[in-house]
């Protein structure tokens, strides 16, 4: 019972799409009718406001980090893993957006950082070195969510593996149309204007 409480509640935290609320508070407009149409920061930076995006993202990585902490406070660790999940749920299908949502790696960056913050670190590095690198954010975020159940792996964490397997799933599966692009060469850079 407490694991179903816990997915729900991590769904409902997930479920807030800050990009979308702080762009239009900001009087941005809809988000979604911007650059890729995703609701996260990587778009939200597309709006040209750089301090929105850098709240987008700390928001999203907070709603997850809260999710996973919260549940785990309240009815132990396997229900904050089970909220963690519920938060990515969330955010990717948020039913106040006809379960529209986002793609879950802001959200997944801090789910995992909250799981064990050696998790969280490690994929934040993979992100930036290959952002850094490619100048991509689709690619980082995938190859940093590929790289967290090796980590968890290669740390002897299997249940931790498992856990960021099911993030990455999710995660890639979200970026459909981002391994289209990259596939055609038209995935825009990083801070592109859209
Ligand atoms: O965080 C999402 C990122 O990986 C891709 O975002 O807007 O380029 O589709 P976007």
């Amino acid at each position: 019972m407490s694991l179903l409480l816990a997915l729900a509640l991590g769904y409902l935290l997930g479920s807030v799409p800050w990009g979308l609320l702080l762009t239009r508070a900001a009087g941005l407009g809809d988000i979604r009718a911007i650059g890729s149409g995703n609701i996260g920061a990587t778009n939200v930076l597309r709006t040209g406001n750089k301090p929105l995006a850098a709240a987008t993202l700390a928001l999203d990585v907070g709603k997850g980090a809260l999710a996973l902490w919260l549940a785990g406070q309240l009815w132990g660790e396997q229900a904050g893993l089970a909220a963690g999940f519920g938060a990515m749920l969330g955010h990717a299908f948020p039913v106040w957006l006809g379960f529209k949502g986002g793609k879950g790696v802001a959200t997944g960056g801090g789910v995992l950082l909250a799981a064990g913050w050696w998790l969280g670190l490690a994929a934040a590095l993979v992100w930036l070195a290959v952002a850094f690198s490619l100048r991509i954010s689709s690619a980082a975020s995938m190859a940093a969510c590929a790289a967290a159940p090796v980590v968890a792996l290669l740390a002897g964490r299997p249940d931790l593996a498992l856990f960021s397997a099911g993030i990455a799933a999710l995660v890639v599966i979200r970026h459909r149309g981002n391994i289209a692009r990259l596939l055609a060469g038209t995935e825009p850079r990083i801070g592109r204007r859209s």
